[in-house]
C-alpha cells in the first residue's frame, strides 16, 4: 500500500514520478498534498539512483490551484502563523532536475508548481493561468516572481491582473513552457525527456540546474563566476574524465554519477 494518500509515486529507469492524485478536486493542492509532494521529492532528491523527478497530474488537470475550500475560512493570523506555502521553498531547493508533464488545467498554485520545475512539457489542450485575482487575493506560491522572470512584465501583468487563462500555444510562444505535444503524447514525451536527462552524469545535470538557477538569483558577473567555478569543479569528477576519454575513443561514456 502506498505511504501517500494524495499522490502516487513510482521509479523506473532513474526517473522518479510523482503523480498528483486528488481527481475529485482536480488535484487542488491542499496542505496534505503539498506536504506529500515535497516529502516525496526530497526523498528522491537524496536517492543516488534517481536522476530526474517527473511531476504529472491527470488528463483533465495538472492542478487547479491551491485548495480554495481549505483556505476559505482562514484568517491572517492563521496564514502567517503557519507561514502557508513556505514548504514549497524546500521543493525549489532540490538539486535533481524536475520535469513537469502538464495536461488540462494548471491554474493558480498549479501553474506555480509547474513553474517550480525546470522543464515543462505541455499538452496542446493545457490551460495555464493565475486566477487568484478573481478570489480577492494574489499568487502566493511564487507566481508574481517566477512568471515575471519567465515571460516578462507585459504577459505576467496581463495574466495576473486579469486572471486570463492562456493556452499551450501561447504558453510556448511567451516562454512559459519548453515544448507542446499532442494531448495523448504528453506523458510519453515528458518521460523521454526525463529519461534522457537521467541518463547523463548526475553531477553535471545537478550543476547545470544550479548554474541556470543562479541566473535568477544573481547579477550577471556573479552568475558568470558561479558558472565558471562550477565548470572548474566538474574536473574533480570521475565522469568528466570518463566523458572526455569516451569522446576521444569514439565510444559511449559509462557514467558513474560521481
Ligand atoms: C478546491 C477545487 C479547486 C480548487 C476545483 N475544485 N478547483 N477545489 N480548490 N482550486 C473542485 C471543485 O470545487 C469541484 O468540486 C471539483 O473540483 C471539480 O471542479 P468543477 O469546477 O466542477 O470543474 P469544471 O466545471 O470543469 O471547472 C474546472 C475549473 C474550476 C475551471 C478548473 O474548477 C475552477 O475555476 N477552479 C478554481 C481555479 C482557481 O481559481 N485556482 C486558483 C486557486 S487559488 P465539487 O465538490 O463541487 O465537485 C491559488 C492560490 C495561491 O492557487 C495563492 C493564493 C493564496
Amino acid at each position: 500500500m502506498s505511504e501517500y494518500s494524495t499522490i502516487v509515486v513510482s521509479t523506473e529507469s532513474r526517473v522518479a514520478t510523482i503523480q498528483l492524485n486528488r481527481p475529485e478536486a482536480l488535484n487542488a493542492l491542499n496542505a496534505e498534498m503539498m506536504e506529500e509532494i515535497v516529502t516525496a521529492a526530497m526523498g528522491f532528491d537524496a536517492d543516488p539512483g534517481v536522476g530526474t523527478i517527473l511531476i504529472t497530474g491527470s488528463q483533465k488537470a495538472f492542478a487547479a490551484g491551491a485548495d480554495i475550500k481549505q483556505m476559505a475560512d482562514r484568517g491572517y493570523a492563521d496564514m502567517y502563523a503557519d507561514d502557508w506555502f513556505r514548504r514549497w521553498d524546500d521543493l525549489t531547493r532540490l538539486r535533481t532536475p524536475i520535469v513537469s508533464a502538464v495536461s488540462g488545467f494548471a491554474l493558480g498554485g498549479g501553474c506555480e508548481l509547474a513553474m517550480m520545475s525546470d522543464i515543462i512539457i505541455a499538452a496542446e489542450g493545457a490551460k495555464f493561468g493565475q486566477p487568484e485575482i478573481n478570489l480577492g487575493v494574489i499568487p502566493g506560491m511564487g507566481g508574481s516572481q517566477r512568471l515575471t522572470r519567465a515571460v516578462g512584465k507585459a504577459k505576467a501583468m496581463d495574466m495576473i491582473l486579469t486572471g486570463r487563462r492562456i493556452d499551450a500555444a501561447e504558453a510556448e510562444r511567451i516562454g512559459l513552457v519548453s515544448r507542446v505535444v499532442a494531448d495523448d503524447q504528453v506523458l510519453a514525451e515528458a518521460t523521454t525527456v526525463a529519461e534522457l536527462i537521467a541518463s547523463k552524469s548526475k553531477p553535471s545535470t545537478q550543476m547545470a540546474k544550479e548554474a541556470v538557477g543562479s541566473a535568477f538569483e544573481s547579477t550577471l558577473g556573479q552568475g558568470l563566476l558561479f558558472e565558471r567555478r562550477m565548470f572548474h569543479s566538474l574536473f574533480a569528477t570521475e565522469d568528466q574524465a570518463e566523458g572526455m576519454s569516451a569522446f576521444a575513443q569514439k565510444r559511449d561514456p559509462v557514467w558513474r554519477h560521481r
